[in-house]
């Protein structure tokens, strides 16, 4: 009996793969297809795979041309299926060729003339495109803009650029610049939003209230009430708003979550998260609770839950207003642990995430907020593991992935629940609201 044997993401099945599944079943007696992850098409660079593993296995069982399916997950794989299974055959499409003449020593492999006029890439990208309208400034906004490129379904079509120099970085694209909200939103599908914080509750209610779809970087608004008004107007509405932490789609912080759900450090006692910087500022900046409290406090929502009994806030801020703070420490207690981040935009700190257990700790050193490696540390040194993972585009591209995929859908996607959301704008909420231990007082 001869094996055949032939690898493919499948998403969307067109006419391109029922051929090529033809011709490689004929090739031999026996067919195995190996479906690709999420996870392993992620490493190898396609990161919006529309379709889900289950749905491409689907599609691939429906030819009736498989008779066996596996899911290949990681680099290295095709050999040890090849001997795992006795394949004397490994093919694929001619888009292909000369990639795997390696496995040439293992069993014969044929390049199959690659059907012309259709891929899933093609497909995906004439499904109509997302427009959506940038909205704020600095760093971050252009790295949102340049990650946008990347993401099939999703295109940039305004920014409202309030400045000239903000205006320069955009100048030589195919945009429309504006200075004019509502203009803004008569052009688009959504927004992305990272204006001041004091600005997010009346911008995302306009565009809520305009049919759109938003995207906010954290906090979402300055208060508890706030926040479940919006959250409320987008469930009517059957619109999409994400709160964006990007830390929160890394896949390193991933994995470190669900390896601390699965128990490995045992119980959970204590998270420790810092995250500082030395900023300029001036009236326009965020100050170091909105900059940073969102995503030092997500690991510690995210496993010890929002549920804590007490916390303290101690600031240190720039002037008797003490509405800026400098530099903010918070500490929490929870019925069966404790936790505290520190944050700063003008004091410099290692900006590490400890999160310790009974049978050991996980390390993520700094700057943890760009997961990529972590470590799980134990009692015997031998036990410890490192963990690596590939983190592109700081998390921004997966980001909006899961927000296209979201309005498709219209069903959220986000990584981070509503009452995570919720608890980061109660902990600005008590900050503004002066329920703080001043360091300084003027
Ligand atoms: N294939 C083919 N003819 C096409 C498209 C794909 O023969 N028009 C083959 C590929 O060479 C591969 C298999 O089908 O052996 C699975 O391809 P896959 O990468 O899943 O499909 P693409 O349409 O190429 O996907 P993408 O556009 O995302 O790269």
């Amino acid at each position: 009996m001869v094996k055949v044997i032939t690898y493919g993401t499948y998403d969307l099945f067109h006419y391109g793969h029922q051929r090529l599944l033809e011709r490689a079943k004929a090739l031999g007696d026996y067919l195995i297809v190996g479906v690709t992850t999420d996870d392993f098409d992620k490493k190898r660079g396609k990161i919006n795979v529309h379709q889900s593993l289950m749905e491409r296995i689907e599609s691939v069982r429906a030819t009736g041309l498989a008779d066996e399916i596996i899911v290949e997950e990681y680099e290295g794989q095709k050999i040890d299926d090849i001997r795992r299974y006795g394949v004397d055959i490994f093919t694929v499409g001619s888009d292909w060729v000369g990639h795997f003449d390696y496995l040439k020593e293992y069993c014969d492999v044929v390049y199959l003339p690659r059907t012309e006029g259709v891929s899933s890439s093609d497909i995906r990208s004439k499904k109509r495109n997302i427009n959506l309208g940038l909205v704020g400034q600095g760093n971050v906004l252009k790295k949102f803009y340049d990650e946008s490129k990347l993401v099939n379904g999703i295109e940039v079509n305004a920014i409202l650029a309030d400045n000239e120099s903000e205006k320069k970085c955009y100048e030589n694209d195919d945009l429309v610049l504006l200075d004019d909200y509502d203009e803004l939103l008569s052009l688009v599908d959504a927004v992305y939003i990272i204006s001041h914080p004091s600005k997010h509750y009346s911008q995302i209610k306009k565009a809520l209230n305009q049919g759109k779809h938003v995207l906010c970087e954290s906090p979402i608004a300055l208060c508890e009430k706030d926040f479940d008004e919006l959250e409320k107007l987008a469930a009517d509405k059957n619109l999409i708003l994400m709160d964006s932490i990007k830390t929160a789609y890394s896949t390193a912080y991933n994995r470190l979550l669900l390896l601390l759900k699965g128990g490995k450090i045992g119980d959970i006692y204590s998270i420790d998260a810092t995250c500082t910087s030395i900023r300029d500022y001036d009236d326009h900046s965020w100050n170091s609770i909105t900059a940073w409290a969102p995503t030092a406090l997500l690991p510690i929502f995210q496993v010890l839950g929002v549920d804590y009994n007490n916390k303290t806030i101690n600031s240190l801020t720039l002037d008797e207003k003490q509405n800026f703070d400098l530099f903010t420490k918070i500490d929490f207690q929870y019925e069966n642990a404790v936790a505290s981040i520190k944050v700063a935009n003008s004091v410099k700190s290692e900006g590490e995430l400890i999160i310790s257990g009974t049978e050991g700790y996980a390390y993520v050193p700094a700057p943890w907020w760009k997961t990529d490696y972590f470590e799980l540390r134990f009692e015997n040194q031998e036990d410890n593991k490192k963990y690596f993972y590939q983190l592109d585009g700081e998390g921004i591209r997966y980001e909006l992935v899961a927000f296209a995929k979201s309005i498709e859908l219209i069903r959220n996607n986000a990584y981070i629940d509503y009452k995570v959301s919720k608890a980061i704008c109660k902990i600005i909420e008590d900050f503004e609201n002066k329920d703080v231990n001043f360091i300084k007082k003027y």
